[in-house]
């Protein structure tokens, strides 16, 4: 009992690091020891390492009834449970094996998956192909789910998430940013009213919502990664496809615009051809998901790499 005790408050320190005094994690800390406990009592756990490559909330390696788990601790709230209906209805196929979840609490129990496709350090085609692989099986996850019903709020069974979108490049784009980033950002707001307003008749699928490289897991079977970490909802399968490809900024970045963006199309067309969704959408998805991420990272005091995303979106802007 006492090696479980200094357990939890090696992995309560480890969080406080990570989180430290960040404004939009700092809830993460609030009541974790008590649900350490209770849910290391309830599902049997020895736990292990806390995973360093998320962003606040602890993940770490546990051993539950013996077996090898993952236990995740994030915030309760519509997120979480969309995240864990998704999980659910997928049962292992496509994205990572729920083994128990207290989804009032905050504490999901999953199967234990191996190195993110980002750690790899894998071609960029490679990792696309072992994206495309992934979000084919997580794609077969029912629209009339039970996932759906549970994701209202910050989902939603449909969501107008290119409206979403473009509502956040209005939202967080500063005055000051015309200058350097001006025509990315107006560009990747028409292109996310473009897309909202254009949707109607493109078929739906029950998106992952967040398939990048550091959300997709190594796994023994085939495909060779699964996913994690879902948002879960219902749109376009060219919207996931988009987010595949809001990477490689730094590659981009060591290439002239006319070579950076013949590099970038080729991309597209693999991804969309292996994924059988249509190129121009995807492209279109791509750059306004590479905007926004740039602005959110941005906000999450992420400046350097909010650059890299932004600076990358010039280059990519006039043809986007
Ligand atoms: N089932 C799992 N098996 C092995 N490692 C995992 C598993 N789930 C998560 N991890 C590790 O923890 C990291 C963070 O997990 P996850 O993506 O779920 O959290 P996050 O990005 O911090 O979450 P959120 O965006 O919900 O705050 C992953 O990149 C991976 O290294
Ligand atoms: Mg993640």
């Amino acid at each position: 009992m006492r090696s479980r005790d200094a357990a939890i408050e090696r992995v309560v320190a480890a969080t406080r690091d990570r989180v430290g005094d960040h404004p939009a994690l700092s809830g993460v800390l609030d009541g974790l020891t008590g649900l350490l406990h209770d849910v290391a009592t309830q599902w049997s756990l020895v736990l292990g390492d806390v995973y360093t490559e998320g962003i606040g909330a602890p993940v770490i390696a546990v051993e539950a009834a013996g077996e090898p788990a993952v236990l995740k601790i994030d915030r309760p709230g519509a997120a979480l449970a969309a995240q864990v209906a998704t999980l659910t209805a997928a049962a292992g196929r496509g994205y990572a094996e729920v083994l128990a979840a207290d989804v009032e609490r905050g504490a999901v129990l999953m199967e234990r998956l191996g190195p993110s496709l980002a750690s790899r350090r894998l071609p960029p085609g490679a990792q696309l192909d072992h994206l495309a692989a992934a979000l084919r099986l997580a794609w077969e996850v029912p629209l009339s789910s039970p996932a759906q019903s549970v994701a209202t709020g910050a989902g939603g069974a449909l969501l107008d998430k290119a409206d979403q979108l473009s509502g956040i490049v209005r939202r967080f784009r500063r005055p000051d940013d015309a200058e350097r980033w001006g025509p990315a950002l107006d560009r990747a707001d028409e292109l996310a009213r473009h897309l909202s307003a254009s949707r109607g008749g493109i078929p739906v699928v029950w998106c992952h919502g967040d398939p990048h490289q550091g959300n997709a897991l190594q796994s023994n079977g085939i495909p060779r990664f699964k996913f994690v970490d879902p948002d879960g909802f219902g749109c376009e399968a060219e919207y996931d496809v988009g987010v595949t490809l809001r990477d490689f900024s730094r590659e981009l970045l060591t290439r002239d615009a006319s070579s950076a963006r013949d590099w970038h199309d080729g991309l597209c067309e693999q991804a969309a051809t292996a994924t059988g969704t249509d190129v121009q959408r995807v492209r279109q998805w791509a750059f306004v998901e590479r905007v926004t991420t740039g602005l959110y990272l941005r906000w999450f005091r992420d400046d350097e790499t909010a650059e890299t995303f932004l600076d990358s979106a010039m280059l990519l802007a006039p043809t986007a």
